[in-house]
């Protein structure tokens, strides 16, 4: 209903009610008390000239009569007196007595009730009573009293109630406005929200009505208070999908002021013959986070790297995302072709990346890069500040392009919670301390609310590397670093995928898959398929994976002509030497191979050395008997998990490197050292020979792994450790509590 509306009708009705009920009321009630108090002012008066007139009577003399009712008309309510000595003729009476009563009519006024005559002049008061007088016995006294006074009066008390009930009509009706307020946008809105199924209580981001904002603080802070006694702290015990994440944002955090930052973006512009084209990244970074982001909405901030990046963002350089239903905002950063090439494929991936990955490839390291990184890290923190909604954001920092960030970012948001992840593995002490840099970034990674890392093992290395070359408090136990009066604690969170994920739901059956990947590749339908799928980088092992291929040919040579080992390879890093001759490796031991086998129908190795969108690579492991993941080192190694999620008929063998951090947690696949041909040789036999029955067994503990520990998980788990800081960050230290009780000695 509208305010008005809501407002007027209690109004009207009073206002009805003051007309029809109260003014009536009020003039008959005043008509009866004016009567009654004329009443009994006329006996008073009778009673006080009982005497002197019954002595006038006795005389006869008629002018004093007269000159004793002038005297009485002193007093001006009194209208008129007039004296009765017989039942009829005219009385002895005042000039303006009434001309229409005689002393025949008397009768009249005696009832009770009958005591007002409407004369000509206004309404008069008729009171009649008897005179003691023994001359006369038949004399009677008539008092007439003005009665336009009462008018007045109830002219007056009229005025006085109306306003009395303007001004309470207008109360009521505020009073209504107000309850009705209350309680419709309560109801109806708590109604919609159980039909949403939220629960009355609405989420926080959709606004509260501000009357009934503390109510509301207070039922959600008491729901908070319960839910943290009953939960475990580390959220082990939740089932986690998107809606977990929702949920955990919203009671911890009470907001969605999530800002991510990677170097890649999620979704890439690209100029195309055709016109933009949208591709998305082959980065586990991205498969990871893009579907926390599409849980938490935020911003992502990245790179824009797509030629057709900046004909696609707004003047704040922001582009609404996913394109064909935008749920988060990626803002995106722009650098010129040296601060890229020294950033990113300096100081990043020639530098940072195998430091930290043993692929036996040596670190490059140059100031100029190192420069560029710090140019680079610094506008990605002015980013921040400008993205961040709130004083105390949430900033989920990726990855070993942004060591230096972290501290940029606490330096400006102290009050920021920020949880930096290094997706890739950290080395020993002695290997972190070859990099020139050692110190800064260390200092730069402790800004962190959180680091985390995907195995125990690389958190205790970091451990012992920030112990061995920073001046700071290591907490082995509770594994925190104390450093310039802040705590970062290291924790491991091994990442993964969405569950179910989303490129899923654009397949076909099992067998649909397998017939298309054959025709595609000009193979038979019976054809043994193995497959693998990385960006073309050294520490993929990929070489060694072929070399394991090439050694089942020569132990089991049944294989030759009947099984094929695809390998999709995104190409990846072109700016860096390292990468370019790792590409032409790849592709001559792959010929190399195939020429060993010229008579086979159908080569050994098919190299598919491009850009395969999610929904493709999804079809190949659908489409597979086995995939092998051979990383010489890896943080974690989505793809293993990958082909885990996309057999939902519970079949085809994974073979998984010792080296990745994926084998952690998936011991059921056949765990692999890349670096033994004739060991992974004899798993690919297995692979190929391995029952139906044993492959779904081996599958079923896997993607129950894989279903539960899925990526919102991995999310979760940071923001409830993250919110568990913020609650003891706000706690008071028992020391400074001593300082504040204990007084001087
Ligand atoms: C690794 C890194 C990620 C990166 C991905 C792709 O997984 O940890 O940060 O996104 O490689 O690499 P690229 O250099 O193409 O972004």
């Amino acid at each position: 209903m509208r305010l008005s509306l809501r407002f007027l009708i209690p109004l009207l009705l009073a206002l009805a009610a003051f007309a029809y009920v109260a003014v009536p009321l009020a003039d008959s009630l005043m008509q009866r008390w004016f009567v009654r108090d004329l009443d009994m002012r006329s006996n008073l008066i009778a009673d006080t000239v009982q005497e002197p007139l019954s002595n006038l009577i006795l005389t006869g003399s008629t002018p004093r009569i007269v000159t004793l009712f002038n005297r009485l008309l002193r007093d001006e309510r009194l209208y008129a007196v007039g004296l009765c000595l017989q039942r009829r003729g005219e009385p002895v009476a005042t000039p303006n007595f009434p001309r229409d009563i005689d002393c025949s009519q008397l009768g009249r006024f005696t009832p009770p009730g009958e005591h007002v005559l409407q004369a000509s002049t206004g309404p008069l008061h008729i009171a009649v009573v008897d005179v003691d007088s023994e001359s006369a016995p038949e004399a009677r006294l008539v008092l007439v009293h003005d009665m336009s006074f009462v008018a007045r009066r109830s002219e007056e008390t009229r005025r006085y109630l109306f306003y009395f009930f303007v001004a309470l009509s207008g109360a009521i009706a505020l009073i209504t406005v107000v309850i009705a307020q209350l309680s419709w946008r309560g109801w109806v809105q708590g109604l919609r929200a159980l039909l949403r199924g939220e629960g009355i209580l609405r989420p926080s981001g959709t606004a509260t009505a501000p009357e009934l904002r503390p109510i509301a603080r207070d039922l959600k802070d008491l729901i908070r208070d319960l839910e943290r006694q009953y939960r475990p702290l580390d959220g082990s015990q939740r089932i986690w999908d998107q809606d977990a994440l929702r949920a955990t944002l919203r009671s911890e955090f009470h907001s969605n002021d999530v800002i991510v930052v990677s170097n890649r973006e999620p979704y890439i512009h690209v100029r195309s013959p055709g016109g933009v084209r949208i591709q998305r990244p082959a980065s586990g970074l991205v498969t990871a986070l893009e579907p926390v982001m599409r849980a938490c909405s935020g911003t992502w901030i990245a790179h824009g790297s797509g030629s057709a990046d900046r004909d696609t963002v707004d003047r704040h350089d922001r582009v609404a995302v996913p394109p064909d239903r935008p749920i988060y905002q990626v803002r995106r950063i722009w650098m010129t072709k040296e601060e890229e090439e020294g950033y990113y494929a300096g100081f990043a991936n020639e530098g940072l990346w195998p430091l930290c990955h043993i692929a036996h490839v040596r670190p490059t390291f140059r100031s100029s890069d190192f420069e560029h990184y710090r140019t680079v890290n610094t506008r990605f923190a002015d980013a921040v500040v400008a993205e961040a909604r709130t004083k105390d954001p949430i900033v989920l920092v990726q990855d070993y392009h942004f060591a230096l960030l972290p501290r940029l970012i606490r330096d400006r948001l102290p009050d920021a919670t920020i949880i930096t992840f290094w997706h890739i593995p950290w080395p020993n002490p002695e290997a972190f301390a070859i990099c020139p840099w050692r110190n800064e970034l260390l200092d730069g990674l402790l800004g962190s609310s959180i680091i985390g890392f995907h195995t125990q093992f690389h958190c205790n290395n970091f451990l012992d590397t920030v112990d061995r070359l920073v001046e700071a408090r290591v907490d082995r136990e509770a594994f925190t670093v104390s450093c310039r009066g802040q705590a970062t604690a290291i924790h491991r969170y091994p990442i993964s995928i969405e569950w179910p994920p989303e490129p899923l739901a654009a397949q076909g059956t099992i067998a649909e898959a397998r017939r298309a990947v054959r025709t595609r590749l000009g193979l038979p339908s019976d054809h043994r398929v193995g497959i693998g799928i990385d960006r073309l980088d050294y520490t993929k092992g990929i070489i060694e994976r072929f070399n394991a291929v090439a050694r089942l040919l020569e132990l089991e040579p049944q294989w030759a002509g009947r099984f094929s080992f695809v390998q999709i390879a995104a190409p990846t890093r072109g700016a860096i030497g390292d990468y370019r001759d790792y590409a032409v490796r790849v592709q001559s031991r792959a010929d190399e191979i195939n020429a060993r086998y010229p008579g086979a129908r159908h080569p050994p190795i098919i190299l598919l050395a491009e850009h395969h969108d999610p929904v493709a690579v999804y079809e190949y492991h659908r489409a597979a008997d086995f995939c092998f993941v051979s990383s010489l080192h890896d943080g974690m190694n989505l793809v293993a998990k990958e082909f885990v999620a996309a057999r939902d008929d519970e079949q085809g063998v994974l073979i998984l490197s010792q080296f990745a951090g994926a084998s952690r947690e998936l011991p059921e696949a056949l765990v692999v050292n890349p670096y033994d041909a004739d060991q992974c040789a004899a798993a690919l036999h297995l692979a190929l020979t391995m029952s139906a029955e044993e492959q779904r067994e081996r599958m079923r503990f896997m993607r129950g792994v894989v279903r539960e520990f899925n990526v919102y998980r991995w999310a979760g788990r940071m923001l409830l450790d993250a919110a568990v800081m913020r609650q003891r960050s706000r706690m008071r230290p028992f020391e400074s509590a001593r300082g504040v009780t204990a007084g001087p000695a």
